[in-house]
């Protein structure tokens, strides 16, 4: 298939690119640095300023499917007024320019989500049975917003699917972030350690994205989390066991509200969400379902 990615140099989108092309897809991206991601990805590139300009027409020639990963991260530091409108628009006006953009030939849409839609507090199971409420928090409006935007593709005829991806664990996002720490033995949770953690490992998230891509059936919101979701104490835990340090410390909720702001969010929700459609619906099969196989994978290739 001719697929289209957005945001393709980032931790998901360099997984993916391989996987694709490993399974003989012919893939374009679009970047706000196209030598750059022709150059680190090896294939066909176009710019593309999502804010100033269309969507390149050459981008979009003979395209069946569009993957689009792109947007301003979430995780860099604290949310000033100015990132968190690049966070939003970099998100859904740019999903709004590559629907409104999007040629005859295109048969699905496949459109980052976030597990950000779910309220984020307590132990309540969620799956995509949730209704969202009227009242959303910042990070719900994002992820609301975006995969309504992204729903209008629909009206073409094209299938629509949003990943409503948990805490992706690889040589990226999260855990790049906090390795350094939990290297040194100084690691360990975060605030009181009881919120859920929805991991999945970068290979199952892989598998979700180019199966959503063929796989016809696929259609709508669907968790990409683990079905085993952990509490953050026992991440740190089993981090530090994978990595043969100890994690005894903690990080007081008041201090990293003081120094993140609002992007504390990130570390203190709690996000138990189960991967129903995937599991009930697709019978997806799991290549790491439990939180210590897919460790030990991942220090096995990385932390050596
Ligand atoms: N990683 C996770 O744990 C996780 C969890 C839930 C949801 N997601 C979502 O999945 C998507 C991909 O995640 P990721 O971890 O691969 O992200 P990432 O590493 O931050 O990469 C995102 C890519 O988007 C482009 N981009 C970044 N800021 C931009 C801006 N302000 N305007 C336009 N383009 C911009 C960049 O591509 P160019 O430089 O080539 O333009 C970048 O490589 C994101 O939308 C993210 O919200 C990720």
């Amino acid at each position: 298939m001719n697929i289209l990615i957005t945001g393709a140099t980032g931790f998901i989108g360099r997984h993916l690119v391989q996987r694709l092309q490993k399974n003989h897809h012919t893939i374009k991206v679009v970047s706000r640095n196209a030598a750059r991601a022709s150059q680190v990805l090896g294939v066909a590139a176009f710019d593309w300023d999502y804010a100033t300009q269309d969507v390149p027409a050459e981008a979009l020639h003979d395209c069946e499917v569009i993957i689009n990963l792109m947007g301003e991260n979430l995780g860099e530091g604290r949310w000033t007024n100015a990132r968190k409108h690049e966070m939003y628009a970099s998100r859904i006006l740019s999903t709004r320019k590559l629907v409104a953009a999007a040629p005859s030939t295109l048969q699905a849409f496949i459109c980052a989500s976030a597990i950000g839609i779910y309220p984020g507090k307590g132990d309540d199971l969620y799956d995509e049975s949730y209704q969202v409420p009227d009242h959303l928090s910042f990070m719900q409006t994002i992820c609301h917003d975006w995969e309504q935007e992204a729903a209008r593709i629909e009206r073409s005829g094209a299938r629509r699917v949003s990943i409503r991806t948990g805490v992706v664990l690889g040589d990226g996002g999260m855990l790049k972030k906090i390795l350094p720490v939990f290297k040194l033995g100084l690691g360990g949770s975060v605030g009181d350690g009881l919120q859920w953690l929805p991991w999945i490992h970068i290979d199952d998230l892989v598998s979700v994205y180019a199966e959503a891509a063929q796989n016809t059936h696929f259609r709508g919101s669907i968790n990409a989390v683990s079905p085993n979701p952990v509490r953050y104490s026992q991440f740190a835990a089993a981090l530090g066991k994978a990595l043969n340090r100890p994690a005894f410390f903690s990080v007081p909720a008041l201090i990293l509200k003081l120094t993140l702001g609002e992007a504390a969010a990130l570390a203190l929700n709690s996000y138990r969400i189960a991967p129903s459609r995937l599991l009930e619906e697709f019978g997806f099969k799991f290549k790491f379902d439990h939180l210590t196989t897919a460790l030990d994978d991942l220090f096995a290739k990385t932390a050596h």
